[in-house]
């Protein structure tokens, strides 16, 4: 190799050498960027998409509406137990609670929820619950009454927008006390048995109309069954324009444990009784999902 070879030689290596320089650091730039080996840049997203990959159960369910992140263990345990049930009712039930016993992992009613309060076979109102009531006039219920203020101001206008339809609408048990509501319990009790009662009747503490939000309502008609009345064909089509709610529907009862009471109607305000009956769920779901969530 003559000298000029040899420098020819030096120049090709040094190029070669500061090449594999280059292409090294490239490398470990590209790595650092992404977090290195040990941390991906979202760990969580990589884990829920590898989850998803790994388990189409949980891709299922996720893409249900009323999904709750939190509850994903209980509803993957509701569905070991359950294997019939679609991914809807899985979510339906666990959002309602009713993976659990009545009356079995019950928390205390949130106050600050004001007339969105929950009361159901989970929640149990505060011993000294204590509702801003007001008289009801005899103009709009059958014996003497009370009911939660604002409740009562829509319930009035409820009332006057059916009579003009030539809807005769009258409250029958607004504001129940704690005391009337153990009285109502041990009654059913005694003359139905505890499963009656329990599908009938709240027990003291967590029943609705102790929250003066809620009123039972009858028609005139006394021969038949208000589900058969025209009274009750027009509550379904209005009464969410005055912020009321059918509470327990038909159907429902395995997710509010009680029996359908087409006379039961409680005031949530306009905006929720409008969603509630746009979209055919009951309160407990829309509460789990929109408000304890
Ligand atoms: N009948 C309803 C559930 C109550 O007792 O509150
Ligand atoms: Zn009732």
């Amino acid at each position: 190799m003559n000298r000029r070879e040899r420098k020819k030689l030096i120049i090709i290596i040094v190029i070669l050498l500061v090449l594999t320089i280059i292409c090294f650091s490239g490398v470990a730039l590209l790595k650092n960027r992404n977090g290195g080996d040990d941390v991906p840049v979202n760990p969580g997203n990589e884990n829920n998409e590898a989850n998803e990959a790994l388990d189409p159960v949980v891709a299922a369910l996720k893409k249900e509406t009323y999904f709750i992140e939190s509850r994903l263990t209980r509803y993957l345990d509701y569905i070991k137990n359950n294997p019939d049930k679609d991914m809807e009712e899985v979510i339906r039930s666990v959002n309602a609670n009713i993976d659990y016993a009545f009356y079995t992992n019950e928390v205390e009613s949130n106050v600050n929820d004001g007339t969105l309060i929950i009361v159901n076979k989970f929640h149990k109102l505060p011993e000294d619950y204590n509702p801003d009531l007001v008289d009801m006039s005899s103009a709009y219920t059958y014996g003497s009454f009370k009911m939660e203020r604002t409740a009562y101001e829509h319930y009035k206008e409820m009332c006057d927008a059916a009579a003009i339809d030539g809807i005769h609408l009258y409250n029958v048990s607004a504001y129940r006390s704690y005391e009337r509501q153990e009285y109502l319990y041990n009654y059913y009790t005694k003359t139905g048995g505890k499963d009656y009662a329990d599908a009938t009747s709240a027990r003291p503490g967590y029943s609705e109309h102790q929250t003066g939000l809620a009123s039972d309502i009858i028609t005139s008609d006394e021969d038949k069954h208000f589900e058969n009345t025209k009274e009750y064909a027009w509550l379904i089509a209005n009464s969410y324009k005055y912020g009321f709610i059918l509470r327990y529907p038909k159907d429902k009862e395995y997710i509010t444990g009680y029996i359908f009471e087409p006379w039961h109607y409680r005031y949530v305000g306009i905006e929720v009784a409008k969603y509630i009956y746009e979209h055919d769920i009951t309160y407990d779901e829309y509460y789990a999902y929109f408000i304890e969530k």
